[in-house]
């Protein structure tokens, strides 16, 4: 048995003071409203739970000092915008070495801080380097939690003994909690996915049907994903429950704020009265200004989120920004520079710890048809210029419309080619001219490098901020000299005769 007290007394940390008491812990809950803690305290139902009877066994209190001493682990239930003022009131009784739970999920708009990083801050005192932090996140309605249905979460601490704490104190019949110790992934999950629950429930407003839900909950996760790993974290997380999980339950269910205010949205209601109506916190748009500048901060490109701010600070219309999604440059769902997660984690990783001194990026462009000492010769220089070597290889179509160039091999051809090129790191198509421009950022380019057949054709790139460098061609070789040449020694005629029976592989016999 553990001894837990519980900041908040919302619909969250009620659910969860009931579950942790009912499986015989000791729990205590405070609350900055003398009013809630009367109600709680005479009525034993919390006004959002109506059918979940309260234990008698639990205390309600606005003592924090009660809610902080002595106890094995501190729950932090309060909104997110209230994490930071509670944590300042809490942290004169909180022990030096205190286990502190965050369940609040959100990202601190002018810090750009998730919810632990915010507790971390306040307790930055020198007085409590030993506090260890965990986030408890997943697919979890609290009106389900209170009716003992079952439940999967996350416990997320750096610390995987901690983590496993937490799990065997939250762990009983009706909750299932799973370990992880991607921190920041999980709560980069449970900040971002209210945004998408918000585009999800814009689109049934607007009358769509399970199509489109099913899309923006994919592509949703694949744009917190993309913001994800380039901030550092683990893939996995984004498939697991506090991702995949979160995201799909509070994009479809009838409990979720989020859904029933973009249903509203959907609907014809102007943002701010669907928000007025729906009457609770919406987390999903106090997330979006944090959500841009994180997008903007990390250069990824984050559509969805991008489309929910524009609807929810009036600058277009439901409808009009379903037009703006369907109608974007043509993707490719695999070729996604950070779904090369391996060797793109370390990288990213690396530059953070190094700052400026990080992993430098070349990307050069080309047809590569017939792949030839030229080629090879150029991409050992491009890649001697930096640590990872990024090949643009221009798509079949791009090659025949736009640089009329009829290709040998096909562009599954010529990527397998150049993938197998040990100073090439990732491949990847071009399909238009306008494309440099964006992969300079998409990509976090630091050098462009062209053969010098292109000399000058590339240097408004520079305007993106890259380095722009010219090669010299080796000499006399090109694929279409290649072709011609072929094609004018008829070469393959004389070859074709020699048999392998013809030839005696072991002269030694
Ligand atoms: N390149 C090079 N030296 C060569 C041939 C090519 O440095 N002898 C460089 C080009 O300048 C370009 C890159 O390799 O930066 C890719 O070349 P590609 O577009 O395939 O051109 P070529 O092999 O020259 O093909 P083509 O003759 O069809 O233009």
């Amino acid at each position: 048995m553990s001894t837990i007290g519980i900041l908040g007394a919302g619909t969250w940390g009620t659910a969860l003071a009931r579950m942790l008491s009912n499986s015989g812990h000791e729990v205590i809950v405070w609350s900055i409203s003398n009013d809630e803690v009367d109600t709680l305290s005479s009525t034993r139902r919390h006004v959002n739970l109506p059918n979940s009877e309260i234990p008698e066994k639990i205390v309600f209190t606005t003592d924090i000092n009660v809610a902080c001493e002595n106890k094995d682990i501190l729950l932090c239930a309060v909104p997110s915008v209230f994490v930071r003022s509670t944590m300042m009131k809490a942290k004169p009784y909180i022990p030096e070495d205190q286990i502190i739970v965050d369940v609040a999920k959100g990202i601190e708009a002018e810090t750009l801080f998730t919810m632990s990083d915010v507790i971390r801050d306040v307790l930055n005192d020198g007085k409590h380097d030993d506090v260890k932090l965990v986030v408890l996140s997943g697919p979890t309605h609290a009106e389900e939690v209170a009716q003992d249905l079952p439940t999967t979460i996350v416990s997320a601490c750096e610390d995987i003994h901690i983590a496993e704490f937490v799990q065997n104190v939250f762990s009983n019949t009706c909750m299932r909690v799973y370990t992880n110790t991607d921190v920041l992934g999980v709560e980069i999950c449970g900040a971002l996915k209210n945004i998408i629950a918000l585009a999800a429930g814009i689109s049934t407003g607007l009358g769509y049907g399970d199509n489109a839900k099913a899309a923006l909950i994919t592509r949703g996760i694949a744009e917190i994903e993309r913001l994800g790993l380039a901030m550092g974290c683990q893939e996995q997380t984004f498939s697991g429950l506090a991702g995949m999980g979160d995201l799909i339950v509070t994009a479809t269910s009838k409990h979720s704020r989020n859904n029933r205010c973009g249903y509203l949205i959907g609907q014809g209601y102007k943002p701010a009265d669907a928000i007025k109506q729906v009457g609770m916190v919406v987390e999903g748009v106090n997330a979006l200004p944090a959500a841009m500048r994180l997008a903007d901060k990390y250069s990824v490109d984050m559509p969805i989120t991008k489309t929910v701010n524009a609807i929810i600070n009036g600058d277009a219309t439901a409808s009009d920004a379903v037009m703006m999604l369907m109608g974007r440059k043509k993707k490719t769902e695999l070729l996604n520079p950070f779904i090369d997660t391996g060797y793109e984690i370390a990288v990213v990783k690396n530059a953070r710890m190094r700052g400026d001194q990080g992993m430098k990026r070349v990307i050069t462009y080309g047809t590569f048809d017939l792949l030839h000492y030229g080629h090879i010769n150029l991409l050992r220089r491009a890649k001697a210029l930096g640590d990872y070597l990024i090949v643009v290889i221009s798509s079949d179509e791009f090659n025949w419309n736009e640089k009329h160039k009829k290709c040998y091999f096909t562009y599954e051809q010529r990527k397998a080619l150049v993938e197998a090129i040990r100073y090439v790191d990732l491949v990847i198509p071009e399909e238009s001219w306008s494309q440099k421009r964006t992969d300079m950022h998409e990509y976090h380019v630091d050098t462009f490098v062209m053969g010098d057949d292109w000399k000058g054709k590339f240097d408004f790139l520079k305007e993106e901020g890259v380095e722009v460098v010219y090669l010299p061609r080796t000499p006399e070789i090109s694929s279409s000299q290649i072709k011609r040449d072929l094609y004018d020694a008829n070469a393959v005629d004389g070859e074709s005769q020699i048999k392998h029976d013809d030839i005696n592989t072991d002269p030694g016999k």
